[in-house]
């Protein structure tokens, strides 16, 4: 099992998504097992995105997450990392594909509504950042046994 950070984005929290992207995450059979609304500091924002620092967009991406909540998410599920990646889309909304969300909610290049942890350092790293001791929870659902196929043990 992998736990990711999604992030809903100023936009989505102002423009009303974020139910229907939550929803995407539980139709899927991701379990949401953390999540918070809050405001992000300069600082925090600064250290999510450090691998970013230097680059042009930078300051307008930091700008951006701290200029509105934000509602913060841990989703957890096997392969829940790539599978979260994969239903965001393409980081630009204007190249997004269709049937993602950034490619059915957007249009905007730095308005991309959702961030997800691209590696399970990321992860791990990102959710020490965002929640603290005891906010992601171990959730034992009672339908895991109709989400993934238990009968060889591990969840297939
Ligand atoms: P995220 O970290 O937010 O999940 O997005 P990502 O992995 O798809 O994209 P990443 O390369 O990590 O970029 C982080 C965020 O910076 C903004 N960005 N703007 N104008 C640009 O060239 C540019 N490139 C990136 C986007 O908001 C992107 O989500
Ligand atoms: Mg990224």
């Amino acid at each position: 099992m992998e736990t990711t950070l999604i992030i809903l984005k100023p936009d989505a929290v102002q423009r009303g998504l974020m139910g229907k992207i939550i929803t995407r995450f539980e139709e899927k059979g991701l379990a949401i097992v953390g999540m918070k609304m809050m405001t992000i500091s300069e600082e925090l924002a600064g250290t999510h995105y450090a691998d970013h620092a230097g680059k042009p967009f930078y300051n307008g991406l930091v700008g951006f997450m701290t200029s509105s909540p934000v509602c913060v998410l841990a989703v957890r599920g096997v392969g829940a990392i790539a599978i979260a990646r994969s239903m965001m889309g393409a980081t630009f909304g204007s190249k997004a594909d269709a049937g993602t969300i950034r490619g059915d909610f957007g249009v905007s290049n730095s308005f991309n509504l959702i961030h997800g942890s691209d590696s399970p350092e990321a992860a791990a790293k990102e959710i020490g950042l965002f929640f603290g001791e005891g906010d992601v929870q171990g959730l034992d659902r009672a339908i895991e046994s109709w989400v993934y196929d238990m009968s060889g043990g591990d969840p297939e």
